[in-house]
C-alpha cells in the first residue's frame, strides 16, 4: 500500500511564501511567491513545465535522450502522471499570476514498500537512470542510517527557465521542512543530479550521504556509462527534520 497523506492535513495547502526578484520587472523589485500543493486543474500545466523546462536540461534525462526516444518519452509522461496523482507534488506561483514558476515532484518512500514508483519504468534508456538512482539509495540505506521507516523523496525539481538564478529552487526546497512536519516525517532525502540543485540543497541544510562522479558508475556496472553528461556528480542528500 502506498503511503497516504494524513487526512487532517488540509489540501491544497500553502507551504511556504518568500520574496524574490520578478523577471517581468526591470527595476529588480522583489515580489511575493508561494509554494503550494498542486491541484488537479493544473496537472496539464505541470506536465508542460516538466516537458519544456526539465526534460532537456536535467542531466540524466538529457543524457538519456528521453525526449527523442518515443517509448521512453511516453514512459516518462506516465511516470509524471502517476506522481501527480499521488498528490504530493508542490508548485510555485508568483502572487497575482497563474504562470507556473517551478515545481517539485514529491513522493513518500517506505521501508515496507515491496514495489517502487520506478517499477513503472521499463525502457532501456530510462532503466539506466533508475538504476544509478537506486544504486545511491541502496548503498546508503537511508532507513538504517537515519532510523526511519519512511521518508519524503523527490523525482524532479524544475524552475521555468525565465525564473532561474533568483533563488527560487532554494525556496521551493525550504518547503520540505513544513511538509515533513505536517506529514509526521522525520527525513527528506533526494538524489540531486545537477550542480544547480545541489547548491540550493546545501543552502537549505541538506547534507551529502553519498557523492558519485558520473564517470565512476562504470566501475559499478560496465553499462553505466555517462560520457558527455552535462553534470559532474550525482549526490544523495538528506535533511533530517527536528
Ligand atoms: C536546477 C534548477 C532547479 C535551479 O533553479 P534556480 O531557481 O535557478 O536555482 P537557485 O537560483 O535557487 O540556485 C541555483 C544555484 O546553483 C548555481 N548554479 C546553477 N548552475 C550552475 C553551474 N552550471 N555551475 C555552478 N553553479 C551553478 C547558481 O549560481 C545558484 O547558486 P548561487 O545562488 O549561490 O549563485 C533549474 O536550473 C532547473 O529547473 N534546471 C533543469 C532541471 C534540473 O536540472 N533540475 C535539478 C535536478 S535534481
Amino acid at each position: 500500500m502506498p503511503w497516504e497523506r494524513p487526512a487532517n492535513v488540509p489540501f491544497p495547502n500553502v507551504w511556504w511564501t518568500f520574496e524574490a526578484p520578478d523577471p517581468d520587472r526591470e527595476d529588480g523589485a522583489l515580489v511575493t511567491y508561494r509554494v503550494e500543493d498542486l491541484t488537479e486543474d493544473r496537472f496539464d500545466d505541470a506536465i508542460k513545465l516538466y516537458t519544456e523546462h526539465f526534460l532537456d536540461d536535467e542531466p540524466l534525462c538529457s543524457y538519456g535522450r528521453v525526449r527523442h526516444i518515443p517509448a521512453s518519452y511516453e514512459e516518462m509522461l506516465a511516470f509524471w502522471h502517476y506522481l501527480l496523482s499521488e498528490k504530493f507534488t508542490i508548485v510555485c506561483y508568483k502572487e497575482g499570476s497563474k504562470e507556473m514558476v517551478g515545481a517539485n515532484l514529491l513522493s513518500v518512500k517506505m521501508a515496507s514498500d515491496k514495489h517502487d514508483v520506478t517499477d513503472l519504468i521499463k525502457t532501456e534508456s530510462m532503466q539506466k537512470l533508475v538504476a544509478v538512482n537506486e544504486y545511491m539509495t541502496d548503498t546508503v540505506n537511508l532507513f538504517e542510517r537515519y532510523g526511519v521507516d519512511k521518508y519524503l523523496t523527490a523525482y524532479g525539481l524544475s524552475v521555468n527557465s525565465r525564473y532561474r538564478g533568483r533563488g527560487i529552487a532554494t525556496e521551493i526546497l525550504k518547503a520540505r521542512r513544513p511538509i515533513c512536519r505536517a506529514f509526521g516525517l522525520r527525513l527528506t532525502s533526494t538524489n540531486f543530479t545537477a550542480i544547480g540543485s545541489q547548491i540550493p540543497a546545501a543552502k537549505v541544510g541538506f547534507k551529502t550521504d553519498l557523492e558519485m562522479q558520473y564517470d565512476e558508475f562504470v566501475k559499478v556496472n560496465p553499462t553505466y556509462t555517462f560520457d558527455g553528461i552535462k553534470s559532474k556528480s550525482l549526490k544523495l542528500m538528506s535533511l533530517p527534520i527536528e
